[in-house]
């Protein structure tokens, strides 16, 4: 199936303002459809979950909704969906309880591909326990993070390797499968941060081999929220902190205080709209699959249309470079800063910011340190004039 970018971009109010939005990676617009169901909810009777009253039926609802949702979209299970406030919250609350148990002598793997969500909360929870941290490295010339390069780190002694799905700065997608595989024979858990691969591709956390998933709807259509995907069996061996009469059962074990429910309305609402770019035949999980096979097929078009015009423009470097990548290219220019041509465009009324975009070590091994380079992100409502708009605006600054 092809996508109907006239259709998409009519769910979305935002795109009215007149801009052109390459800045998805940050967080995506969102649809109507998402924003009425917050709204819905925010006005329905909801009270705290239960089954007594109408109001507590509607909250339970909405849960369930959202953590079947996250399954379908994820290829995990409800029972192993766990909300929190963003990836990073979760991954912070999640690598206290997992690291619990490691003393000196104990290593972790981190990559400098990873946005810091995936790196310094293992990296300070190695410290408190006297763990060990091993850094695998990619190649700053072909953006490839080889499964080699975390093999050459693995260990008798490893307890987890933390790597993301996609990086969010060059947008390389490492061979995850491998790295787990690899992993798990060394007796690792793997931690997979999804936050950038799954507004971009299918996903399947049993194909990636992830022990845990994390992702944040507002990087696909959603709102600002995380999740975390992970077996409910593996869960239970886990025993966060919580409070003293909140329940023990997996995975509300993991979610601290009242859930945002609202916001789980529209995160459904957010995969709703997702699968239904492929129509109404099939499972949610089907045509979550047909439609985000679609997204790539529609992004990768225009990314390639971005790099033939970028080709022909005079010095560009493009630091997106590995063979199975994301749509989202950084870049950087001879004798001009990408901040200047971040503004340039921003008068223009095309979205593409400058920075690092909390992938430090990324961008310190590419040689960009603190400053990074311009993030041209793609989305499923990004069209052809979108591109037109960014290539005629890069011509311009680069003339200047
Ligand atoms: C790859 C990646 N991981 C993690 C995060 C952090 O996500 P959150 O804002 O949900 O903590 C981001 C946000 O930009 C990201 O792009």
């Amino acid at each position: 199936m092809t996508l109907d970018v006239a259709a998409v971009r009519a769910s979305f109010p935002a795109l009215s303002a007149g801009a052109a939005h390459f800045d998805g990676p940050g967080g995506s617009q969102t649809p109507i459809e998402v924003a009425q169901a917050v709204a819905a909810t925010l006005v329905a009777p909801m009270a705290n979950r239960g089954s007594g009253t109408q109001a507590e039926r509607n909250a339970d609802a909405v849960v369930a909704g959202a953590r079947q949702a996250i399954a379908d979209l994820t290829g995990g299970v409800p029972g192993g969906v766990v909300f929190g406030r963003s990836a990073t919250a979760l991954t912070y609350d999640l690598s206290r309880v997992l690291s619990a148990g490691w003393g000196p002598g104990d290593e972790v793997v981190v990559t400098r591909l990873d946005h810091d969500a995936n790196v310094r909360p293992w990296v300070q929870a190695a410290a408190a326990r006297g763990a060990t941290v091993r850094w695998a490295d990619f190649d700053p010339a072909t953006g490839e993070l080889d499964p080699e390069a975390v093999a050459a780190v693995l260990s008798g002694r490893t307890r987890l390797v933390a790597v993301t799905g996609a990086s969010n700065l060059i947008g390389t997608r490492p061979d995850v499968a491998a790295i787990s595989a690899l992993a798990h024979d060394a007796g690792a858990l793997v931690w997979v941060d999804g936050v950038h691969l799954t507004a971009h591709a299918p996903v399947d956390v049993t194909a990636l081999g992830a022990d845990f998933l994390v992702c944040s709807p507002y990087k696909f259509l959603g709102p600002h929220l995380g999740c975390l995907v992970a077996a409910p069996e593996l869960l239970e061996t886990l025993h966060p902190d919580k409070l003293l009469p909140s329940s023990e059962a997996v995975p509300e074990r993991f979610e601290l205080g009242t859930l945002p429910y609202e916001l789980l309305a529209g995160t459904t609402a957010a995969v709703d709209f997702l699968a239904g770019l492929a129509g109404a035949e099939g499972d949610r999980r089907a045509r979550l699959l047909a439609a985000l096979a679609a997204v790539e097929a529609h992004e990768d078009r225009l990314r390639e249309r971005i790099e033939e015009g970028l080709a022909g423009l005079p010095g560009v470097t493009l630091w997106s470079r590995a063979a199975s990548r994301t749509p989202t290219l950084l870049l950087t220019f001879a004798g001009r800063s990408a901040r200047d041509a971040y503004l340039f465009l921003a008068e223009r009324g095309v979205n593409a910011p400058a920075g690092h975009f909390y992938a430090i070590e990324a961008s310190r091994h590419l040689g960009l340190g603190e400053t990074g380079g311009l993030r041209v992100g793609l989305a499923p409502y990004t069209d052809d004039a979108d591109v037109d708009r960014l290539l005629a605006g890069l011509g311009e600054f680069l003339a200047g």
